[in-house]
């Protein structure tokens, strides 16, 4: 028998990229952003080298350089004051927070660009838990109509999506309820519907304040040993309403991102979290790793496994490496 070749396809550049299976669009790209309370703050996260937090008058100088890079969605998390926590993380909703301001700054000034808030609590309570506390417990349905409020003060404020990140049971519907109540029936929810209680979280939970003063997440973020749990969380949220579906962490839940793309209908996101940014940030700097080219092979693998569009710190890095043909 005649010899197969499948090199005959790796041959050269040209051919290779001709037969790629998995092409980048810059437009699949999300860009995380936090909001600091404050004026005149662009402060560098020493966790998170490259990545800085900005106070809302400041905010439009990051969203420039991302609509240059030719990015269209920007994710933000606020990151308020120490003093305005307080164990329901009221300053959440506040309409003149830091992370509304910021909203209504981005949007009368680049009204083009996809405003997404995060919608979670642990950046504003005092204990750093996603939810209220019922003792040292975390109290899912009394948290529902706070998280419905904030997502609702988000959308006043000129967000363009919501996307709530706590992990309790049943708070995409209210957040659906809520939002329509008001009239933002067209407001799409995005899900993190997949969220697992992760050590990669580690950098952003310095860059955002939001630890847990005691205790963890497990008893509400998913138990990364279970897959089939990811279909059944993410069943419910379509079932409440739930406009897009997330994966995170992304590079240690490749699994998890082909199992949902293979499931369900809707649009699904990852997202590649601090740690994974920081990991390939600290490498580099050290010498011991390519940077770009570590970038580049992660950043394919999420969409390899099936995500439609990617959160990442590296955004304006990817959108110069597909304009570059990498
Ligand atoms: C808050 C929230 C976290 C992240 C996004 N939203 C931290 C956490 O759940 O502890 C993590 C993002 C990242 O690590 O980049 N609920
Ligand atoms: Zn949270």
């Amino acid at each position: 028998m005649e010899v197969i070749r499948p090199r005959r396809l790796r041959k050269d550049n040209v051919t290779r990229e001709l037969v790629r299976e998995t092409r980048l669009s810059k437009s699949a790209l999300i860009y995380p952003i936090f909001i600091k309370e404050g004026s005149g703050i662009e402060e560098n996260i020493a966790v998170m080298d490259g990545q800085k937090r900005y106070s809302p008058d400041r905010v439009e100088h990051a969203v420039e350089t991302v609509i240059k890079a030719g990015i269209g969605s920007v994710l933000l998390f606020g990151v308020p004051e120490h003093s305005r926590k307080d164990e329901t993380g009221s300053e959440a909703y506040n309409e003149n927070g830091a992370l509304q301001q910021a909203v209504r700054k981005i949007k009368s000034s680049f009204p083009q660009i996809n405003v997404i808030t995060d919608v979670c609590l642990c950046e504003y309570t005092s204990h750093g838990h996603c939810g209220l506390l019922k003792g040292k417990e975390v109290d899912n349905d009394g948290t529902l109509s706070i998280l419905a409020k904030v997502a609702v003060s988000h959308a006043q404020a000129g967000a363009d999506m919501v996307a709530p990140s706590d992990m309790m049971d049943g708070r995409v519907q209210a957040i659906r309820e809520a939002l329509d109540q008001h009239h933002f029936t067209t407001l799409p929810i995005m899900s993190y519907s997949a969220k697992y209680a992760s050590s990669f979280y580690g950098p952003f939970r310095e860059a955002a304040g939001c630890a847990p003063s005691f205790g963890d997440r497990k008893t509400y973020q998913m138990d990364y040993h279970n897959l089939r749990e990811a279909v059944r969380e993410s069943e419910l949220d379509v079932l409440e309403g739930a406009d897009i579906l997330m994966v995170k962490p992304a590079l240690a839940y490749l699994d998890v991102i082909a199992k949902l793309k293979e499931t369900f209908d809707l649009p699904l996101a990852a997202y590649s979290v601090s740690g994974e940014y920081s990991m390939i940030k600290t490498a580099a700097k050290a010498g011991m790793i390519d940077e770009a080219a570590m970038i580049c092979e992660t950043t394919v693998s999420f969409f390899r496994a099936g995500t439609d569009m990617l959160i990442t710190y590296f955004a304006p890095e990817i959108a110069a490496y597909i304009s570059e043909g990498r």
